[in-house]
């Protein structure tokens, strides 16, 4: 809503767009993760509860998406809402005819309650929440740029696992230029006392400038470098990530694609008390014989937590629970 955006959250999610991870502290994270496991028995009911019945919240996604779109309709359904999911609106709404962008979004909260925003510019869904004067917006991936709500979840899958966020080792592992779930990761992760975090990527692909520079004003323990074996001794978290080829050149997607797996090998040399992610999808860097370790969260817990952080997030800022 353009007269708050992209306001802190401090403590009130109401009304609120959630746009980056800017906006939270560690209390504000808390307050979120707090009503999780309530989330987890409503969605493991056989009814869907009431908690924000009569809310229509559009899903307007200008990229493909599987995990983001499918948890953000499910978790909607969930808590008693109901979703208006325009997908492709390049192809199927007037975008088509040359509607603008602005126009585009005062239509659609013409008829909801909130809209979820996936879109390929960096800042669209803060340009979102300034043209949006009566609801919230809620980034679900703004280009190369951000993915708050992606990486909210694997925090609490983290959190969930490790019983705390502090003093961990999260290795990043991958194509870490162009993917934004990384740079929301970090930035959250910069929040929690004795963290390290270790970027290990090919070298044409490395960590977003932006987020080194913010990591470093952070004080914030980083390695970067380019060969897994120095670090995955030591890692809590292994999160792999896949090269986004739509955002590169041809040139620069071959030199790259296939250059790191993770399979059985990498696996040996990890921790018993380790977690594997990825926000998905995968194209080959993670080997399926690693799908069935119990190290391996990505398939299971990490895919689930999406829908139960999403519903805390949206009951939050739909005034459904306080
Ligand atoms: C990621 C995304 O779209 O940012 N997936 C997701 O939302 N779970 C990762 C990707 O596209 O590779």
């Amino acid at each position: 809503m353009n007269n708050k955006s992209p306001g802190k959250i401090n403590g009130d999610f109401k009304g609120k767009d959630i746009i980056s991870l800017d906006q939270f502290t560690p209390k504000d994270i808390k307050i979120l993760f707090s009503k999780v496991p309530q989330m987890r028995t409503i969605a493991l009911k056989a009814k869907p509860s009431e908690i924000i019945a009569g809310k229509i919240v559009v899903l307007l996604f200008y990229e493909p998406s599987s995990r983001t779109f499918g948890s953000f309709s499910t978790a909607v359904k969930q808590l008693g809402g109901q979703t208006v999911e325009i997908l492709n609106p390049q192809q199927f709404s007037s975008v088509v005819k040359g509607e603008t962008f602005e126009d585009t979004i005062r239509t659609f909260e013409a008829y909801c309650d909130a809209i979820v925003l996936r879109h390929p510019e960096v800042g669209s869904a803060e340009k979102a929440a300034k043209i949006a004067k009566f609801v919230p917006v809620i980034n679900a991936g703004d280009g190369i740029g951000e993915h708050p709500t992606q990486a909210l979840s694997d925090l609490y899958t983290i959190e969930e696992k490790f019983k705390t966020l502090n003093n961990l080792h999260v290795v990043f592992f991958g194509e870490l230029a162009h993917y934004r779930s990384v740079n929301s990761l970090a930035k959250l992760l910069a929040m929690f006392k004795g963290i390290k975090m270790s970027f290990v990527s090919p070298p044409q692909v490395g960590l977003n400038p932006n987020i080194r520079e913010y990591l470093q004003k952070k004080k914030v323990k980083i390695r970067e470098l380019h060969d897994l074996d120095e670090v995955i001794g030591d890692a809590d978290v292994l999160s792999v990530s896949r090269v986004k080829k739509e955002f590169m050149s041809e040139a620069l997607y071959r030199k790259i694609q296939g250059k790191y797996v993770v399979g059985k090998k990498i696996l040996s040399k990890m921790k018993p008390n380790s977690i594997i992610m990825h926000p998905l999808p995968r194209v080959g860097e993670i080997l399926p014989e690693v799908d069935d370790d119990p190290r391996a969260v990505y398939l299971t817990t990490q895919i689930r937590n999406g829908t139960y952080v999403r519903m805390a997030l949206i009951a939050f800022v739909l005034g459904g629970i306080r």
